[in-house]
C-alpha cells in the first residue's frame, strides 16, 4: 500500500533513463518529506489514499524522491511513465495536478533533465543557431532586430516602412509584435506582401541579408495555412506566441516540415515563471521549447525593462545552448526595454550568439528609425573591435545621439 512517504527514499540513485524533476517545495502544516512524497505520488502513480486497485507492479513504476535539501527536492521518474513524442502528456504529470494540492503552500518545478530517448522522441530546432546564422550569412558578431512600434495600431503601409527604414538603417531582424495578428487596420496577408517588398528592397540597397519574423499566431489550422502563405511568399522565418499558442501546436508546425524557421515569442511566460516559489521556471519552458524545436526563444535581458535578474537570464541561455544529446542549440533573444546604450552588458552575459531587439530602443531615436538602427549595429560594431561606447560614438554621430538620450549602463 503506497502512502507519500513511501515515495522518498534517500538511498535512491538515479538511473540514467529516469526523468529529472527539481522542485521547490513549501508545505503548509506537514513534514517536508510527506509533502515531498506527496508530489512524487501525485505526479506518478499515487494518490492521497490506499487503494484496493493497486497491483504489486505498480511500485516499479513510482516517482521516487531521491534529495531533500530543506525546500529544494529531486524526483527521479521512470522513463516508462511518459509516452515518447508527447509533451503535453508529460508535463501532465510533472507540471500538472502537483501545483494545486492543498497541502502545499507553494511549488515551483525549477528544472528538468530529461533521458536521452525521450529527448530523442523529439525533433528539436530545424536550424539553431548556426542554421539561423546561415539564413542572415552574419557568423562572426551579435545579430541585431527591431520590433515594429508602436506595438499595435499602425496600418500596413506604415508598418512596412518602419520595418524597412530599420533593415536599412542596420538591423538584420524586423519583427512582429506579440499581439500583431490580423487585424483590420493591418490584415496578415497584405503585410506579409508589403512587407517583404520592403525586405526585398533593403537587400538591394544594403547589400545584407534580412529576415522578417511574422507572427502567425492563431488557431493551428490558420496558423498552417499563415505559415505557408509565408513560404509562398519567400518568407525564412516565423514567430509563434508559443505559450499561448500552446506546446501541441509548436510540435505540430516544427513537424509540418516548414522550410521557415520558428521565432518564440514568450508572451505569458511571467505567469508561471515570475514568482521565485510557485510556478514554472523559465529554463523548464525553454527546454521545452528546444525539444519541440524552435529555433530561437525570447530569455530575457539581464538589463531592461523584464524583471529577471541576470542569473536567471544566463540559466535561460543555457538551457538554450548546454548539450542535449546533439538536440541543435537555440538561438537566445534578448528583448524588452533595451538600447545601444546596453549593448557592452549585454555582450558580456550572452557572448557572440544573441539577437539584440530594441523596440523603443530604435524608434525613439531622435532622428528616428534609420538612424535608432545604425545606432544599435554601431554599438555591436564598437564592441566587437573592443573599443567603449564613448570612444567610438566619436566618430559615429548615430551612436553618439542615442547615447545622449540613454546613457551607457
Ligand atoms: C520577452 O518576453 O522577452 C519580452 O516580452 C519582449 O519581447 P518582444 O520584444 O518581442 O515583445
Ligand atoms: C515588448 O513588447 O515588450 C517589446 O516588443 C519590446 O519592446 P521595447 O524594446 O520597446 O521594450
Ligand atoms: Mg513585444
Amino acid at each position: 500500500m503506497l502512502r507519500y512517504i513511501d515515495f522518498v527514499d534517500h538511498k535512491y540513485k538515479p538511473k540514467e533513463t529516469d526523468l529529472i524533476c527539481e522542485f521547490h517545495v513549501e508545505p503548509l502544516n506537514q513534514p517536508i518529506d510527506v509533502i515531498a512524497g506527496g508530489v512524487a505520488a501525485e505526479s506518478s502513480v499515487g494518490t492521497w489514499t490506499e487503494l484496493t486497485t493497486e497491483k504489486p507492479y505498480i511500485k516499479e513504476k513510482a516517482a521516487t524522491v531521491y534529495s531533500i535539501e530543506g525546500n529544494e527536492i529531486k524526483i527521479a521518474y521512470p522513463e516508462e511513465l511518459f509516452e515518447p513524442g508527447n509533451m503535453p502528456n508529460i508535463l501532465s504529470s510533472v507540471a500538472g495536478n502537483v501545483f494545486g494540492l492543498e497541502d502545499i503552500a507553494n511549488l515551483r518545478l525549477n528544472d528538468i533533465h530529461f533521458p536521452e530517448d525521450i529527448t530523442l522522441s523529439f525533433k528539436g530546432p530545424r536550424y539553431g543557431i548556426k542554421g539561423v546564422r546561415d539564413i542572415l550569412k552574419v557568423h562572426d558578431r551579435p545579430l541585431t532586430g527591431t520590433i515594429v512600434k508602436p506595438k499595435l495600431g499602425l496600418i500596413t503601409k506604415d508598418h512596412a516602412q518602419v520595418a524597412y527604414d530599420a533593415w536599412l538603417g542596420g538591423c538584420d531582424v524586423v519583427k512582429d509584435d506579440e499581439n500583431l495578428s490580423s487585424q483590420r487596420f493591418n490584415p496578415f496577408e497584405e503585410r506579409v506582401v508589403k512587407t517583404l517588398e520592403m525586405r526585398d528592397r533593403a537587400e538591394e540597397e544594403t547589400g545584407e541579408r534580412k529576415v522578417y519574423l511574422i507572427n502567425v499566431t492563431a488557431e493551428l489550422e490558420e496558423m498552417k495555412r499563415r505559415a505557408q502563405y509565408v513560404e509562398d511568399h519567400d518568407g525564412r522565418c516565423m514567430m509563434i506566441d508559443i505559450l499561448t499558442c500552446g506546446w501541441s501546436s509548436v510540435q505540430t508546425m516544427r513537424d509540418a516540415g516548414y522550410k521557415l524557421a520558428i521565432h518564440a515569442h514568450r508572451a505569458g511566460h511571467a505567469a508561471f515563471t515570475r514568482s521565485h516559489v510557485h510556478g514554472i521556471n523559465m529554463r523548464v519552458i525553454a527546454k521545452v521549447a528546444r525539444l519541440l524545436g524552435v529555433d530561437q526563444l525570447h530569455v530575457g535581458t539581464a538589463v531592461g525593462k523584464m524583471s529577471e535578474t541576470a542569473e536567471e537570464v544566463i540559466e535561460n541561455k543555457k538551457a538554450c545552448v548546454e548539450p542535449m544529446y546533439g538536440i541543435k542549440p537555440v538561438l537566445p533573444i534578448a528583448s524588452g526595454g533595451l538600447h545601444p546604450g546596453m549593448v557592452p552588458k549585454l555582450i558580456e552575459y550572452f557572448g557572440k550568439d544573441v539577437v539584440i531587439q530594441a523596440g523603443g530602443g530604435i524608434h525613439g531615436h531622435p532622428d528616428g528609425t534609420v538612424k535608432g538602427a545604425t545606432a544599435l549595429r554601431q554599438a555591436v560594431d564598437a564592441v566587437m573591435k573592443g573599443k567603449t561606447l564613448q570612444e567610438y560614438s566619436k566618430d559615429h554621430p548615430e551612436l553618439e545621439k542615442a547615447l545622449t538620450r540613454w546613457p551607457v549602463v
